[in-house]
């Protein structure tokens, strides 16, 4: 969701194209490339770069950049011409970019008095102005604690892996040894059920199909230009959301009338309908849930796509990793217990992969803020008003910080830690990503399954970066099941 933004306006690019008709046809419509008052100041200053053309600033080359074979080449021509940070208008917002892990980190530590999160206008109308993505300040901070208490709590993970382990092996049993598995679309199938039944509590059937419907229109208008008249998608889109609105709150209603005060919090609405607090109205948290939805439906599913896509192109590490799994699996038979979750992040090398997986992957590739003030970091001046993308990709990617960085290599995670300031795929600070373990669960429960049931051979496929990361044809894949007693055994155990 992070940076749908972007996804918005480069699906926007004909949008663009008119702009700039427009723009040369009033020949004053330019903006205001110097920053009032800074500039004869020495000490702190404007990072170097250049802002562009008028209006359109360099929005296009960035947008190029991403669709084409070198994504990065965007950020790395500008950081050997300026440094890390440096001044670019892209989105129709004069933005300073950092590629510089201590400055991202200043970003992400910093609270709402220095930055907000930034969205164009029609995001935030599809996501509604309570939406925790958008929210600043105390709210912010309490839903967020809630949200990431939920699921940090080990009841929770006991029952997400519950979840997990059965609509995994339901799953895979349907998959045919004759045609191809689309490993993409399967891993959004189960992440979905997986996340409605955590957020709102509903199980696989004609709730969640509707509900899946209507995200599915719903999540087309974040990717559509911003027009809202009847016809268009994004009109659609708010429709649909209309409609997923009334659901939820339906469900907030039933559960309201069953009055569940007393009992353990089993989903996340149970959580903020349990608390005190008035300001978590029904529509505040049925908006939410809504908004929770979307990071969870693409960013673990494309994960575990990525993952399996590693692995498949470095057969050391999926030895390694299948081996690990498998010693695990046989080791659970032989006690005859059943796999809980602290098993399946007990695993090493296959946390290695997927932390590898998050660092080469960058399934969000950095963050976006507004800054409230004229700010000072690391001696560069962030003006009141402008933008800043704390821009992540660079730094996991960074020859100085990671060896052969491009390398899928999960052995450079061995006795590493991973809480530190060049390694931020789930952002920082007080919007660190709450879903973190529900990802890191997620995707262990998805590898060990499939690792220990299935050998397969990959069809060709590549890595699309944009305008969210994915792969260009859904990871097709031939499969071949392992002959193993207990891996039958095992599938028998779940699917029911
Ligand atoms: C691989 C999976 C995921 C990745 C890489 C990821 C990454 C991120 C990042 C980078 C942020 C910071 C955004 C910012 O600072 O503006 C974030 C925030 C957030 N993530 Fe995730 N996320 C993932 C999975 C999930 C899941 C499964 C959920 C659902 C439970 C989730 C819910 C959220 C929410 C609600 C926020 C906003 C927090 C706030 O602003 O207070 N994420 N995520």
């Amino acid at each position: 969701m992070y940076n749908l933004w972007i996804n918005l306006l480069a699906t926007g690019t004909i949008f663009l194209v008119i702009i700039i008709i427009i723009i040369f046809h009033k020949k004053n419509f330019f903006i205001n490339h110097r920053v009032k008052g800074y500039k004869r100041n020495m000490k702190i200053s404007l990072p170097l770069g250049n802002l562009g053309w008028p209006f359109i600033g360099e929005t296009l080359e960035f947008i190029s950049c991403g669709y084409s074979h070198s994504p990065e080449s965007f950020m790395d021509k500008r950081r050997n011409m300026y440094g890390k940070v440096f001044k670019s208008h892209i989105f129709g917002s004069p933005t300073i970019i950092s590629t510089d892990a201590e400055v991202n980190r200043s970003i992400l530590q910093s609270d709402a008095k220095t930055f907000v999160p930034s969205y164009p206008k029609s995001l935030t109308e599809l996501m509604g102005k309570s939406s925790i993505l958008l929210i600043n300040g105390s709210l912010q901070r309490r839903i967020h604690g809630l949200i990431g208490a939920f699921f940090k709590s080990p009841h929770v993970k006991v029952r997400i892996t519950h979840d997990m382990q059965k609509y995994v092996q339901q799953s895979m049993a349907n998959w045919q040894e004759n045609c191809p598995v689309y490993i993409q679309h399967q891993a959004k199938n189960i992440a979905f059920q997986v996340l409605v039944k955590a957020l709102i509590g509903i199980d696989p059937g004609d709730k969640l199909e509707l509900l899946r419907i209507q995200f599915q229109e719903f999540i087309a208008g974040l990717m559509s230009l911003p027009i809202n008249f009847p016809g268009t998608t994004l009109y659609r889109s708010l429709k649909a959301k209309k409609r997923m609105v009334k659901l939820i709150q339906s469900i907030i209603q039933e559960k309201r009338e069953k009055n569940v005060m007393s009992t353990v919090n089993e989903d996340v609405v149970d959580v903020l309908i349990n608390n005190t607090s008035e300001e978590l109205t029904d529509e505040l948290i049925s908006d939410n849930m809504i908004d929770l939805m979307i990071p969870g439906e693409d960013s673990v599913p494309v994960l575990i796509t990525l993952a399996i896509k590693y692995l498949s192109d470095s057969p050391v590490a999926l030895q390694q990793l299948t081996e690990e799994n498998l010693t695990l699996k046989r080791l659970k038979e032989k006690q005859r217990e059943t796999l809980v979750w602290s098993d399946y992040l007990s695993l090493p090398f296959t946390q290695n992969v997927i932390s590898e997986t998050l660092r080469l992957g960058n399934i969000i590739i950095g963050v976006m803020r507004k800054a409230v003030k004229d700010v000072e970091i690391k001696g560069y001046l962030i003006p009141k008003g402008w933008c800043t993308f704390a821009y992540f990709r660079s730094v996991h990617l960074d020859d100085n910080l990671y060896d052969f960085p491009y390398q899928f290599n999960p052995w450079r995670w061995q006795n590493k830690d991973i809480n530190n300031s060049y390694f931020t795929p789930f952002g920082g600070g007080q919007r660190l990503c709450p879903g973190i373990d529900l990802a890191r669960l997620e995707a262990s429960i998805f590898l060990h399954h499939f690792t220990t049931q299935f050998r397969w051979v990959a069809e060709e496929d590549s890595i699309i970066n944009f305008p969210t990361v994915r792969m260009k044809r859904g990871m097709p894949i031939h499969i071949k099941r392992r002959e193993s007693s207990s891996s039958i055994m095992q599938q028998h155990q779940y699917v029911h």
